[in-house]
């Protein structure tokens, strides 16, 4: 048996390791080491992915928490060393881009232990982001690169890395879509919270480029009061934005709107009903740009760039400047079914995980 510590941290990270984790564990090829930093620790944020996503309690919880990138990344080095320490990994893996992947890619690497990084090779080329830099560090300290879209083989190859260390495996987090998603449906959470089918928006944000500005926010506030003239507007808030929403007047106006449904985090069967049934998903998300593309859904992501150009090329989402007006009209073109027709891009077939475990079983 193979000894593979899994990194959980933030809540992206918990949909793409719960598809690793089944993948790993019916192989029959790998004892699981699950490790949970502890990067989101709310219940709405954490735990409920775990009991949704059918995975076991985590071996480890860290409990590194909140705090500026420096302390926040430090302190998950300073409690995964002696993890890795004691259990000895015969291989270390890590998904996405959060503070949690980069900082266990550093401390793994430095212990010799074989890591691997699933969902590489993504690049929005703006490194202002905090999640840019955490890719391309942790790409360029991987020995195994398991990419999501065809973008990343290209851009790690251009980067030097050896053509056999890349493999296009597909979306580790369309595997939990696409496996939850019967589940997801029954909730008939759309209908629960009184909302008609293909006639609501469906609303996240929480990049600090769009949150952490007052006056970017306040443009975006303004859009959804501009979408709320059209339809319900639903917007699960992520606790990095809440406060800031609440700091402003023209948020006190969005948190006031009657057809504004402002909540906490979702669970994820929930949202994910949300997002089948909405008219529009208005987002600067990185995985609802993926989920919305596999489930054919108009999306509009407030960012000017993607990591994940395939959803733009291939998929229903469209990348939109922060202008209220145009966001509003995009409600209107979504409204009346006048959305661009997208296709499943190639490997997201809810299988990319058990190519995972397969490759790298055959390969460590
Ligand atoms: C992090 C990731 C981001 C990812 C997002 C997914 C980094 C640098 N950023 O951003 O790439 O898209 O997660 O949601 O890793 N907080 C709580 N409760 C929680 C978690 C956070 O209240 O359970 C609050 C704290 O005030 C915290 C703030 O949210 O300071 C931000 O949390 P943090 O994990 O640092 O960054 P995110 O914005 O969540
Ligand atoms: N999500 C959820 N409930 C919510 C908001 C998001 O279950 O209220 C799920 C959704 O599936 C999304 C995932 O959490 O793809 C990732 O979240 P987030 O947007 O926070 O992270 P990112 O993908 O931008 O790093």
């Amino acid at each position: 048996m193979i000894k593979a510590a899994l990194i959980a941290g933030a809540r992206p990270n918990f949909i793409k390791i719960a598809a690793l984790e089944y993948a790993f564990r019916t192989s029959g090829k790998f004892e699981n080491l699950l490790i949970h930093t502890g990067q989101h620790y709310d219940a709405k944020m954490s735990d409920i992915f775990f009991r949704q996503l059918g995975m076991p309690e985590p071996d480890m919880y860290l409990g590194v928490g909140s705090g500026s990138h420096a302390p926040q990344t430090a302190r998950v080095m300073t409690e995964i060393e002696p993890v890795f320490q004691e259990h000895q990994p015969d291989v270390v893996l890590v998904v996405g881009d959060v503070n949690s992947t980069v900082a266990t890619a550093l401390t793994a690497k430095k212990l010799h232990i074989p890591l691997v990084h699933v969902e590489a090779g993504l690049r929005s080329f703006d490194r202002s982001m905090p999640e840019e830099i955490n890719r391309m560090a942790t790409d360029a300290i991987s020995d195994w690169l398991y990419v999501s879209e065809p973008s990343g083989e290209k851009h790690l190859l251009a980067e030097g890395q050896p053509a056999d260390r890349i493999m296009f495996a597909g979306n580790v987090m369309i595997d939990s879509l696409r496996r939850f998603e019967d589940q997801a449906r029954s909730t008939a959470e759309h209908e629960r919270r009184g909302l008609e089918a293909g006639n609501y928006f469906l609303i996240t944000a929480h990049r600090p480029a769009m949150v952490d500005v007052p006056d970017r926010l306040a443009v975006f506030a303004d859009a959804l009061l501009r979408l709320a003239e059209q339809a319900p507007v639903v917007f699960p808030i992520h606790p990095r934005t809440a406060s800031r929403l609440q700091d402003l007047p023209i948020g006190r106006q969005l948190i006031d709107h009657e057809r504004v449904h402002l909540t906490e985090p979702i669970g994820y069967l929930e949202f994910m009903c949300l997002m089948m049934h909405a008219g529009l998903i208005v987002t600067d998300s990185g995985g609802i740009q993926e989920e919305t593309t596999a489930l054919l859904q108009p999306c509009v992501t407030v960012r000017p760039n993607t990591e994940r150009p395939v959803t733009v090329d291939e998929g229903t989402n469209i990348l939109m400047d922060l202008d209220a007006e145009q966001i509003a009209q995009a409600g209107v073109k979504a409204l009346s079914g006048n959305w661009k027709q997208g296709r499943i891009p190639e490997k997201w077939d809810g299988k990319a995980s058990d190519r995972i475990a397969s490759h790298l079983a055959d390969h460590l």
